[in-house]
């Protein structure tokens, strides 16, 4: 399905509307206003977030021939080698939270990358932030995807539970660096 607000100079175009309800609030913040074009964009193999969403947006341009950003995400997990990273909607999909807490052993750390990528007719620009933290023993809270895992450093509370997320996610911080980018084109 494919759900486009006429009103907006630039688009969020993403299957996953819990992104695009974040990204709009986050983006009002800095004065942005971000419209939906809800679309499935298929996502190439490769082991660069960088690569796959500069694809995204290109595509995505391509398909509504408006000023776009999409977002590609990935949950690095050290022990298990950065995995899922490249592959964390796959493996959210397949074995989800429970099998990624049944992964662990010893260590937790990890970290959320988010990359932005905004696409017009003339320019191609990505922005990436990480939050670094852990994997939670337990799922806590009700969250979608990795929410209920993953503990933001120097927080005790899942992303799940907290009530700021959008304040200190991994979004947030791609988000505002692409704000301050966008501001002074
Ligand atoms: P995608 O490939 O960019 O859609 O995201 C990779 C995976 O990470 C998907 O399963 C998303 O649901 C999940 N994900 C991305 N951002 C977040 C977040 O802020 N919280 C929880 N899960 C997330």
């Amino acid at each position: 399905m494919e759900d486009m607000q006429q009103s907006h100079d630039l688009f969020f175009v993403s299957s996953n509307s819990h992104k695009y309800q974040e990204a709009k609030i986050i983006l009002d913040s800095f004065g942005i206003k971000l419209g939906f074009f809800k679309s499935n964009l298929e996502e190439i193999q490769s082991n660069s977030l960088d690569d796959i969403a500069s694809k995204k947006a290109q595509d995505a341009f391509f398909k509504l021939k408006k000023p776009v950003i999409i977002e590609d995400d990935g949950l690095f997990i050290n022990s298990l080698g950065g995995f899922p990273g490249p592959y964390s909607s796959y493996v959210f999909k397949t074995i989800g939270n429970k099998g990624i807490l049944n992964l662990l052993k010893n260590s937790r750390k990890a970290k959320f990358v988010s990359i932005i990528t905004y696409c017009d007719k003339k320019t191609l620009q990505s922005f990436n932030a990480k939050v670094d933290g852990m994997i939670s023993k337990f799922q806590k809270g009700k969250g979608w995807g990795y929410d209920p895992i993953f503990i933001p450093k120097n927080s005790k509370n899942t992303f799940a539970e907290l009530n700021n997320k959008n304040e200190l996610s991994h979004r947030f911080k791609a988000l505002k660096k692409f704000s301050n980018w966008y501001l002074k084109q």
